[in-house]
């Protein structure tokens, strides 16, 4: 089968390239040249783990191809896969106009049956919007479906994702659709992944609601971090009892200083917005949002408490700038926040991150200080501050970092050391909930 993926960010690259490991002729689709020509190279323009060696596989299988030319690759896909950007806008609602644009370019190039698949997380009655496009767009009258595919692929562990999805979720109103769909599917059969048939609106918000169930984990156990600081309780016992209890479970009750990314930002301010657009407030999410925004200010404030009253002239050092590990997307990242606040309160920084360098540099309000490694972010700072759990920085020299710190004061966000131990090695520790 011939599909096409238009779109080769972080959902795109991914889904095509995993699509051809299946044995299906994927080319996938962009308008920025300069991207397409980096992948004619053989070079990956996102940061993910395992993507540059099965790109490199299917290319050169013959089964993955690259192009600007989204109207020839319409004219030979039988399914068109839509995984463009859905930016938020100033007012939370999401932007379709490449959506849009999308469309009707498919209008324009349709020359007989296709599905149009939606696999970025679009508001609830895209699916509609995309038909009505078409629908009104296309010369001939050719017979289409139109269906929805979320994505469920976590950045860092996007491949594994894909190839060992905990379900595959598709919203279509006609067989046709569905069974072409499921033939693409057909080698997850095997290990009898779950599939969910629905309809279109009803896939579309399995997404938002299961981003927006995740956002309000991470920010339920961050409230609890809080509270925990507050009593002398400590957060991990606190999730660990949780998380034995099987209608909760371990995952996603890690504190720190709020969830960050393309995506949970992005679509919890997406479906509080859909809920009030419908005349309903969703308020769980919408406390979410305000939640994570704050945990931000709880963190600076910790760091400022360290620190004696004023930051002013202070030196500080930042292990990890990335919205997570194994990734170099600083989108909507906390420790990028966290810095921009530090900088406005006069601190000095100087940083380190193993993947998100480069990307940090345009986000930062002032000039940063960026370093070789860890141990150079350490020298001759006031306090080192640990703001991404890269694996790299779990095993650090403490002895070597104590000593070339000024005053050794380490806030550690994401709880990767033991504050026992750090109290024994003579370090000032501040962490969340504990
Ligand atoms: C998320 C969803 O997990 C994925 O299913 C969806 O398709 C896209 O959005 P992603 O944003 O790539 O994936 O990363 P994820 O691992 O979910 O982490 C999101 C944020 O939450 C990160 O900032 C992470 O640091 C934070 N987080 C995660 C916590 O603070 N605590 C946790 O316990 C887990």
């Amino acid at each position: 089968m011939n599909i096409c993926v238009i779109g080769t960010g972080y959902v795109g690259l991914v889904t095509g390239t995993c699509f051809a490991d299946f044995g299906v002729n994927v080319v996938c689709v962009d308008k920025d040249a300069e991207k397409i020509a980096m992948l004619n190279r053989g070079d990956i323009p996102i940061y993910e783990p395992g993507l540059k060696e099965l790109v490199h596989k299917n290319v050169g299988q013959k089964r993955l191809s690259f192009t600007t030319d989204l109207g020839e690759s319409i004219k030979k896909s039988l399914a068109i896969f839509i995984a463009v950007g859905t930016p938020p806008r100033d007012d939370g609602s999401a932007d379709l106009s490449y959506i849009e644009e999308v469309a009707g370019t498919i209008a324009e190039n349709l020359n007989g049956y296709k599905v149009v698949v939606t696999k970025s997380t679009v508001p609830v009655g895209t699916g509609s919007l995309i038909e009505k496009i078409i629908e009104k767009g296309q010369t001939g009258s050719h017979k289409f479906d139109v269906a929805s595919n979320p994505e469920f692929l976590r950045e860092g562990s996007a491949i594994e994702d894909f190839m060992r999805p905990n379900r595959v979720v598709v919203g279509a109103r006609s067989s046709q659709a569905i069974a072409i769909l499921k033939d693409l599917y057909s080698p997850l059969y095997l290990i009898e992944t779950p599939f969910i048939v629905t309809g279109i609106e009803t896939a579309e918000l399995i997404k938002y609601a299961s981003n927006a169930f995740l956002a309000t984990k991470i920010s339920f156990i961050n409230e609890m971090a809080n509270i925990c600081e507050k009593v002398g309780a400590d957060i991990h016992q606190v999730a660990k009892g949780m998380g034995l209890d099987k209608r909760i479970g371990p995952k996603f009750l890690h504190p720190g200083p709020g969830y960050g990314g393309s995506c949970f930002p992005k679509d919890t301010m997406a479906i509080t917005k859909i809920a009030r657009e419908n005349g309903y407030t969703f308020k769980i999410v919408e406390a979410t949002v305000e939640v994570n925004e704050r945990q931000r200010d709880i963190m600076v404030e910790k760091i400022k408490k360290v620190m004696g009253s004023s930051l002013r002239g202070k030196k500080i050092g930042v292990l990890g700038l990335t919205f997570k590990p194994n990734t170099d997307d600083i989108r909507e990242s906390p420790a990028i926040d966290i810095v921009n606040k530090l900088l406005e309160e006069g601190a000095l920084i100087s940083a380190y991150d193993p993947a998100g360098m480069a990307n940090s540099r345009k986000a930062v309000n002032s000039p940063i200080a960026f370093c070789n490694d860890e141990y150079e972010v350490a020298d001759q700072s006031d306090a080192l501050v640990i703001a991404t759990e890269w694996n790299q920085f779990r095993k650090l020299d403490m002895a070597r970092i104590k000593n070339m710190l000024k005053t050794a004061k380490l806030i550690d966000l994401r709880n990767v050391y033991d504050p026992a131990g750090m109290k024994e090695m003579g370090f000032e520790y501040i962490s969340v909930g504990r």
